[in-house]
């Protein structure tokens, strides 16, 4: 905290506003304030994957307008990846762009949506269809706020953690498979590998021409997943919960297409399934999957690629997968 409020001091910003959910306005917020110890703007939105809209980004640069913020004012955004891919939108392309800092609150958020410097929003349920690459100013991880975060959330957060080990550190991946999130009480050292890996991939490839596309492994048939439970209501999948699934699904790809062999694919299945939740009530219409899939960034001439793993740690990115065997893959998952 300290070194967000000399941070903060040492520029001279015309003005602070902070971004919350209104769980983040609630739970975080407190301590922040706390320690920032100025004068400050609060908008704040409603929680939920729904609110990363365009209507809401067009709330924000309204609210902007009237606390009279400038080219020099500062946006904190306080939130999970919700908050952060809005917040940072709405920053970069408010006065052509303005100074923006990232606090994440959710786990989720700390090892991967806070860094990177990716902005979205969402096109109904289609996922950060418009967004812009743009580097937070700088971000601030305080493991604090995982306090107060629900354990469904935890544990959502924790599948992207898992991910780094599957696409990069199989070290990571050892130590951390059989570890439930909920026994894990110091969260630093795991967090920074996490943020390390993260910078490294994105250091290389920063606008995702080619390597950075390792970062979304699960994450094909995952967004449609996620894309198809929001429109579905009720109680949606968690980004986290959706890419968790993807993974597995993911994994059998792999095992299919990339040489990934039988124990590692039981291993990955075995310790994702141990983590996750939430299982589907029933199948989901692949037919409608797939057209979520078809609307995936990483796709070229309508054939949909995967990044798929031919070891544990080991990605290749690009592959191309029919409907038939993303089909055999879904229901690889379904009939676990
Ligand atoms: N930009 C990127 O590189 C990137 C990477 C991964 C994910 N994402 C995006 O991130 C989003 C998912 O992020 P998320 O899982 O953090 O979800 P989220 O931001 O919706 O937060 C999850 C829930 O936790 C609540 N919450 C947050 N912090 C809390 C705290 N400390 N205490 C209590 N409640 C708290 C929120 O109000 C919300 O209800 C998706 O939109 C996804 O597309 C972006």
């Amino acid at each position: 905290m300290e070194a967000l409020a000399e941070w903060v001091a040492k520029r001279s910003f015309s003005k602070t506003i902070i971004l919350t959910d209104n769980n983040t306005a609630r739970f975080c917020l407190p301590v922040l304030s706390q320690g920032l110890k100025i004068r400050f703007h609060h908008i704040t939105i409603a929680s939920g994957e729904n609110s990363k809209s365009i209507d809401n980004a067009t709330y924000i640069w309204n609210q902007l307008l009237e606390a009279e913020a400038d080219r020099n004012a500062l946006l904190i955004n306080l939130g999970g990846g919700m908050i952060i891919d809005l917040g940072g939108f709405c920053a970069a392309t408010y006065k052509r762009g303005i100074s923006f800092i990232n606090i994440p609150t959710t786990l989720l958020a700390m090892v991967d949506a806070a860094i990177g410097g990716k902005t979205a929003v969402n096109i109904g349920h289609y996922k950060n269809q418009v967004g812009l690459f743009a580097e937070a100013d700088k971000v601030f991880i305080n493991p604090v706020y995982l306090q107060t975060l629900p354990e469904r959330e935890l544990v959502a957060g924790y599948a992207e953690v898992l991910k780094y080990g599957l696409i990069s550190d199989k070290g990571l991946w050892d130590k951390l498979k059989a570890t439930p999130p909920q026994t894990i009480t110091e969260w630093k050292e795991i967090i920074n590998t996490c943020v390390s890996i993260k910078k490294e991939i994105v250091k290389a490839d920063p606008k995702e021409n080619g390597f950075r596309k390792i970062l979304n492994f699960g994450h094909t048939i995952g967004h449609a997943i996620e894309s198809y439970s929001l429109e579905a209501g009720n109680k949606p999948v968690l980004h986290g919960e959706a890419v968790a699934i993807g993974m597995i699904a993911e994994a059998w790809l792999s095992f299919e297409k990339s040489g990934l062999e039988t124990p590692e694919l039981e291993e990955i299945t075995t310790a994702l399934q141990s983590i996750l939740t939430i299982k589907w009530p029933k199948k989901p219409d692949y037919d409608q999957l797939y057209d979520y899939m078809l609307k995936d960034k990483k796709n070229k001439d309508r054939e949909v690629r995967f990044v798929l793993l031919m070891n544990i740690g080991d990605p290749e990115f690009d592959i191309y997968c029919s409907y038939e065997e993303i089909c055999r893959a879904l229901d690889y998952y379904f009939s676990l």
